[in-house]
């Protein structure tokens, strides 16, 4: 227990309090999460919440979606603070699982999308979606909930979960619930924690550039000058340098010639060691 949110640290813990739910008819969501949450990851539990009689958030930082280089050992981790904002906004059950439940001595299997996982964070990140895959798999399985909520503000992993979900034959509904800002447009995200006060600044401008760029080619810009010049606008504001902004379907992420079929912007850029990653429907 933690204040008045009890814990599931393993599969068999999860497992019976789900089916005793199930057992009464009870509708089960589930939130995946890696902790460290903020007002994003919240309004994913009230959205479950609404839409299911128990919510369960989970709480795993999953090593195999960092590359040796990344921030794993510096995310920050704080169940005790997680397990009372996840109380406040209404879920059931945490379940936190110890890494050598979800990768016990001996694991060997990778979850491999391809296609949607290929492009953009696929190329800057080419470890992230076999993680991801992997690790939403087996939460999916251990737990069989009606519905996962996964936020839009990591779109391509949004796709990417749908994809595995329908060709594995998951019988999991997944639900994407729309991204959560600050006053100013920054896309809530608990790598922001990582950022200086004079970064914090300057990070709002992504989205600002994106809304820019969204309107210059509503308004018949080619789509790779207004790629370009976003990128342009972007080392104008302060970032350090820019993966991609690039204007996608919406469905593929195929890279697209014109705004006939629903579209998306999705952009990655650097500030100082803090990588932000936004995306807006165009
Ligand atoms: O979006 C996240 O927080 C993670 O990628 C997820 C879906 C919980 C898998 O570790």
């Amino acid at each position: 227990m933690s204040g008045s949110l009890p814990i599931a640290r393993d599969v068999q813990a999860l497992r019976s309090a789900i089916t005793a739910w199930r057992a009464a008819g009870l509708k089960v969501g589930l939130v995946p999460t890696m902790g460290a949450l903020h007002e994003g990851h919240l309004s994913l539990v009230r959205t479950a919440k609404e839409r299911c009689d128990w919510v369960i958030a989970s709480l795993f930082v999953n090593p195999r979606q960092f590359a040796p280089h990344e921030d794993f050992e510096r995310y920050p981790r704080d169940e005790a603070g997680d397990a009372a904002l996840l109380a406040g906004a209404g879920c059931d059950l945490l379940y936190a699982p110890e890494r050598s439940v979800m990768y016990p001595a001996g694991f060997a299997t990778n979850v491999i999308v391809s296609d949607v996982s290929t492009p953009l964070e696929g190329e800057f990140r080419p470890h992230f979606f076999g993680g991801v895959a992997t690790v939403v798999t087996k939460l999916l399985l251990q737990g069989l909930p009606d519905t996962a909520f996964f936020g839009e503000k990591d779109y391509q992993q949004l796709l990417v979960i749908k994809r595995m979900a329908r060709d594995l034959d998951i019988p999991v509904a997944i639900q994407g619930c729309p991204t959560v800002r600050e006053h100013d447009g920054l896309a809530m995200s608990s790598r922001n924690a990582y950022l200086s006060a004079a970064e914090r600044n300057v990070a709002a401008r992504l989205n600002h550039i994106m809304h820019d760029t969204i309107k210059a080619v509503r308004a018949g810009e080619p789509i790779a000058e207004a790629e370009a010049e976003a990128t342009r606008h972007l080392i104008a504001a302060g970032f350090s340098s820019v993966d991609y902004v690039s204007i996608r379907d919406a469905e593929t992420l195929a890279p697209i010639a014109d705004l006939s079929a629903p579209t998306r912007i999705l952009a990655a850029a650097w500030l100082g060691k803090t990588r932000l990653i936004d995306n807006m429907a165009v």
